[in-house]
């Protein structure tokens, strides 16, 4: 087990990677705790959780919403809990991020700690002290920043994950690699096998450096003033290609990646050669280079992008495998990229 700390402005977290699901029992409060899972999880590992009151959600990203959390509240105010009581989610991405914002505004904030149970959590979601449900169509639109007080990632229950919701974490490791690691870029070019299958060595390796990519970045900007604006690689047009071809959130960011290394090369940043490695790496964790999509869609999705100012895009470029940076992009450019001159 390596434990990684994330510092925030509320709070240290610490993430444990390579802890058994098991030993949550041991970093929860004796008492005043409640537990929050979606139906799978449940179903899979619901008879390994301690003994406290727990809720069940029904699963999927359609539940991430405020009369979610109104149900997380009316519970825990029927359990009479107060802020000396912990709300622990089990789950992925939508149960952490539901529970971290629970927490956060239930009597203006209690403690909470995940246990990550899908790859993309134990990789991104559950790290940076991000929280928040969807509202009427916006992702993440109600939320806060605060840390989870720690999250524990147990590699063996990525056992039971589909592989859609595998490719989905694996994009977001290739990110932290292309960004910031050429170390890991080579592991996983070397291991392309191991990590496809969430083989436990390559997850540890995946979930250790990722964790201690993005908590680096985060520690230095937890508000997405500057610097945490490079884990937004891949994911203007991944967004864009997300909603437009409606394909998982890995999928859009592959895609997405790859045309942001084409744009890379385009602007002198990046050499051919990278921008091929980077390729073959997406291809061999099955990831798509591209999506079909209606590029109307697609253009009018990126344009719509919160990020854009003026003519241009603010845009996540390499300029090496390992090293990202921040450059203005003519909008122009862009849409010639996808085909779109008008
Ligand atoms: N806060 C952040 O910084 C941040 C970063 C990235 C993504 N997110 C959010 O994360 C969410 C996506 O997370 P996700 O991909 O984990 O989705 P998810 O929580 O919906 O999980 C995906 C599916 O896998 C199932 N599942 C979970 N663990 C399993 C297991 N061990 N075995 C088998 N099935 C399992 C779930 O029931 C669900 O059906 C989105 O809402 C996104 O906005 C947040
Ligand atoms: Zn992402």
């Amino acid at each position: 087990m390596k434990e990684y700390v994330v510092r925030g402005l509320l709070g240290d977290s610490r993430v444990l990677v390579g802890e058994s699901l098991d030993s949550l029992a041991a970093l929860l409060p004796e008492r005043g705790v409640l537990l929050v899972t979606d139906e799978n999880v449940d179903r899979l590992y619901g008879d390994r959780l301690p003994d406290f009151p727990k809720m069940v959600l029904p699963p999927g990203e359609a539940e991430k919403t405020l009369d979610t959390a109104r149900e997380v509240y009316r519970r825990l105010v029927r359990l009479e809990a107060g802020r000396d009581w912990f709300l622990c989610g089990v789950g992925g991405g939508v149960v952490c991020d539901l529970v971290g914002f629970v927490a956060s505004t239930y009597v203006r904030g209690m403690g909470f700690g995940f246990c990550a149970t899908t790859l993309l959590a134990q990789v991104d979601a559950s790290v940076g002290g991000k929280n928040g449900v969807n509202f009427e169509g916006y992702k993440n639109l109600v939320g806060a920043f605060n840390q989870p007080r720690f999250v524990v990632c147990d590699p063996a229950v990525l056992a039971t994950l589909p592989e859609e919701e595998a490719a989905s974490g694996l994009a977001e490791v290739v990110k932290h690699a292309a960004i910031a690691d050429p170390d890991l870029f080579t592991f996983l070019e070397e291991n392309a096998r191991e990590a496809r299958g969430l083989a436990p060595e390559a997850v540890l390796r995946m979930v250790g450096d990722s964790v201690r990519i993005k908590s680096a970045v985060v520690s230095e900007d937890e508000r997405e003033a500057g610097r945490r604006k490079v884990l937004n690689f891949g994911h203007t047009l991944g967004h864009a290609l997300e909603k437009a071809a409606g394909v998982s959130h890995g999928y859009g960011v592959s895609a997405g990646m790859a045309a942001a290394a084409r744009l890379s090369v385009d602007m002198g940043l990046l050499a051919e050669e990278e921008a091929r490695r980077l390729e073959n790496l997406l291809l061999s964790l099955g990831l798509p280079l591209s999506l079909s999509a209606d590029r109307r869609a697609v253009a009018d999705a990126l344009l719509r992008d919160k990020k854009r100012a003026g003519d241009t895009l603010d845009y996540v470029l390499l300029s090496g495998l390992g090293t990202a940076v921040a450059r203005p992009v003519p909008v122009k450019k862009l849409l010639a990229l996808l085909g779109l001159d008008s």
